[in-house]
């Protein structure tokens, strides 16, 4: 990666996380709940089964409209754990949020321990967190690639949908040869799918 791409995305990627911070809570909570709607919309939800999530960090798109309501759609919620170690994620069967346990960055996590571990293979859909995204879905993360290594392994089929802020969007994300992007972002105005 080239420095001078790395040093862009880590400007970029403060500049929009100082954006999304300072939305106030009760727009943060309306805006959460309308985009979460609007994912449910989608085709590329509504036919998955197994459902790669995220538990919400740092100001994202709060995520326990859609996570806590899996199980009246009848879909299977599958929930990362970050191996600090190998930079991957695992994902786990989660029925009830109440077992989550704070893992690494502070993130709740599923336990090995109660949850069975759902091989990438079976994912039906990811639903994506993110920094930033532009115009043809490219996507700036968190900076450890994380996602970028599970998009990796994944078939290309598999739908990824980026829930986001109006706020989010920008006209270019710089680009990395490992960087992949996603097909869908939902954001409280709009889905743009790519
Ligand atoms: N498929 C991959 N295999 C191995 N390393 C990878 C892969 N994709 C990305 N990386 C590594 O991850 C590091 C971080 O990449 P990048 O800055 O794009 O992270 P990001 O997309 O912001 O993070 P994240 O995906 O965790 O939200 C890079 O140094 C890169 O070498
Ligand atoms: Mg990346």
């Amino acid at each position: 990666m080239s420095d001078l791409i790395s040093e862009k995305k880590k400007n970029l990627r403060q500049e929009i996380l100082r954006i999304r911070n300072d939305i106030p809570k009760d727009a943060h909570l309306e805006k959460s709940r309308r985009i979460t709607e609007g994912v449910l919309t989608l085709p590329a939800f509504l036919g998955a089964k197994i459902i790669a999530s995220f538990s919400s960090i740092r100001g994202e798109v709060d995520m326990h409209f859609i996570n806590t309501r899996m199980a009246s759609l009848k879909k299977q919620l599958a929930l990362p754990r970050v191996n600090a170690d190998h930079m991957t994620l695992s994902f786990f069967a989660v029925d009830d949020l109440e077992t989550l346990v704070p893992g690494a960055f502070g993130i709740l996590e599923p336990n090995p321990a109660h949850h069975a571990e759902i091989p990438y293979e079976a994912l039906d859909c990811i639903l994506t967190p993110g920094a930033a995204f532009d115009v043809s879905g490219y996507r700036l993360g968190y900076g450890g690639g994380y996602y970028d290594r599970l998009f990796s392994r994944l078939s290309a089929g598999i739908p990824k949908i980026a829930p986001a802020f109006d706020c989010q969007r920008v006209p270019e994300v710089p680009r990395d040869v490992f960087d992949t992007p996603v097909n869908y972002l939902v954001t409280e105005y709009k889905i743009y799918s790519f």
